[in-house]
């Protein structure tokens, strides 16, 4: 912890950079190494350096030879490095079609209270263990086709998934636990939205599809300890269930096993990751779209203006969130083992960055995956959005037309 606050304050003696050059948006010439939304000193050219890495090294098991540093994996997990997940920082490369589900999907496990975890199998249900290990679960997806019509007559057509437990290494699920399928979402600007002050019912976290988790650097040492079986300072369990004693007497990779320089580097190359460019709409099109987007109601949560605090140069950023929560009807929210629906507030997703991600497919939508394209996402929202996915129904063919390509530029 010591070591962390050390690299906090040499941070913070890095930020005398201009402040003109803030620059949130940026073109992406290099995939494999995404750009800073404002110029590096070298010493932070360093730290972003030992960042990436960190974010594309394998994790190897406890005691692998010569891995003393990068040693501690699991023993059970769901994938051995961020970038698995994360590809190059955007949200998870990957369609969410029927069998076994994408390693880029991780589900999570609820007790029926609103408490996290489960006896047997802890926060995650890990998908992968190391050698001497088994993994707790193999989990299948499949899905029923829910179709219908616009009121215009043109057809639509949704998936309804549907998850099966297979090879439970300590028994089923208890009928009462509940299912949070999460895929992997993109990190370009998280520094960005870490700078938006805290303020009414996000006063409890804006990261993850529910805004639960308070921080950028909570979310890392929790997504090393739970998703990857590793250490650190400020996360010191690995996801063990409670009753799962064999898990619990695994060889350690060190205390911790992500070191305090480690953690440090790759939570400083989120913060400062900038927004991927999309190519410009012309100048009627892109008014004609946010005329639809707001007039729909969408930027009553998709805000397309947030103050930003503690940066130089930027007061705001449009992220197309409002960082809130909201319950967006039983259609999406989570179910319980026996199916009994969970009441579910999802933070609203922000869409800046949304036309990386669909101008290089496979990509899917929605905390879960469900969506394989904008439409489906938009046709999706319900309960305290249902009002605008109406507007967006009885809108004009050429209307919705407009409105998905202005969001495919995002
Ligand atoms: C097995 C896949 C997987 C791995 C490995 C993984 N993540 Fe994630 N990550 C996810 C999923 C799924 C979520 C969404 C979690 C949720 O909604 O609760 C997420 C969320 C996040 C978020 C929050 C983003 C937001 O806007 O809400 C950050 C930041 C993050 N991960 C960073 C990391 C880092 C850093 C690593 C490596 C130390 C890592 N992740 C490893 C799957 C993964
Ligand atoms: C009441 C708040 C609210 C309103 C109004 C709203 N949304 Fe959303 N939107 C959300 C939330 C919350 C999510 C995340 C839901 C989930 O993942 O289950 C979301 C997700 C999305 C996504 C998927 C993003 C992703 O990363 O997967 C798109 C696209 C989207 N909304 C577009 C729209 C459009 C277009 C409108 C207007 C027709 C609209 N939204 C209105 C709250 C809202």
């Amino acid at each position: 912890m010591r070591c962390l606050l050390a690299w906090a304050a040499l941070l913070l003696a890095f930020a005398a950079v201009p402040a003109s050059v803030v620059q949130v948006i940026q073109p992406f010439d290099d995939p494999r190494d995404p750009p800073s939304w404002r110029p590096l000193t070298d010493a932070e050219q360093a730290l972003h350096e030992l960042g990436l890495t960190v974010f594309n090294t394998s994790w190897r098991p406890a005691g692998a030879a010569r891995a003393e540093r990068i040693d501690g994996l699991g023993p059970v997990f769901n994938a051995a490095s961020c970038d698995a997940c994360h590809s190059n920082g955007a949200r998870a490369r990957t369609a969410v079609e029927p069998g076994l589900i994408p390693v880029s999907m991780v589900v999570q496990l609820g007790g029926p209270d609103g408490k996290a975890a489960d006896p047997s199998y802890g926060h995650v249900l890990n998908t992968a263990a190391i050698d001497s290990y088994q993994p707790e679960a193999q989990i299948r997806l499949s899905y029923t086709e829910r179709r219908g019509r616009y009121p215009d007559g043109q057809p639509w057509s949704l998936r309804v998934p549907t998850y099966r437990f297979e090879e439970m290494r300590l028994g089923p699920l208890r009928n009462d636990t509940v299912i949070k399928p999460r895929l992997a979402p993109a990190l370009f600007g998280s520094g960005l939205l870490d700078a938006v002050p805290v303020a009414g019912d996000s006063a409890t976290g804006r990261f993850g599809w529910q805004g639960n988790v308070p921080s950028l650097a909570a979310q890392t040492a929790q997504a090393f300890a739970q998703d990857m079986g590793l250490t650190s300072a400020d996360f010191a369990q690995d996801d063990c269930g409670a009753a799962d004693t064999r898990c619990r007497a695994a060889e350690s990779g060190g205390e911790p096993e992500v070191s305090d320089e480690f953690l440090a580097a790759v939570i400083a190359y989120q913060r400062l990751l900038a927004m991927p460019e999309s190519p410009a709409l012309e100048q009627p099109y892109e008014k004609a779209g946010l005329a639809l987007f707001e007039r729909h109601g969408c930027a009553n949560c998709h805000r397309n203006s947030l103050p930003v605090s503690g940066i130089e140069g930027l007061a705001s950023i449009a992220p197309y969130t409002d960082l809130r929560r909201h319950d967006l009807g039983p259609g999406l929210a989570d179910r319980s083992v026996s199916g009994k629906v969970q009441p579910s507030r999802w933070r609203t997703a922000p869409l800046w960055g949304l036309g990386h991600a669909v101008r290089r497919p496979p990509y899917a939508l929605l905390h879960d995956g469900r969506a394989r394209s904008i439409e489906e996402a938009v046709l999706w929202h319900d309960g305290e959005a249902a009002s605008a996915r109406r507007r967006f129904e009885r809108s004009t063919v050429a209307e919705r037309n407009r409105l998905l390509d202005w969001l495919s530029a995002r």
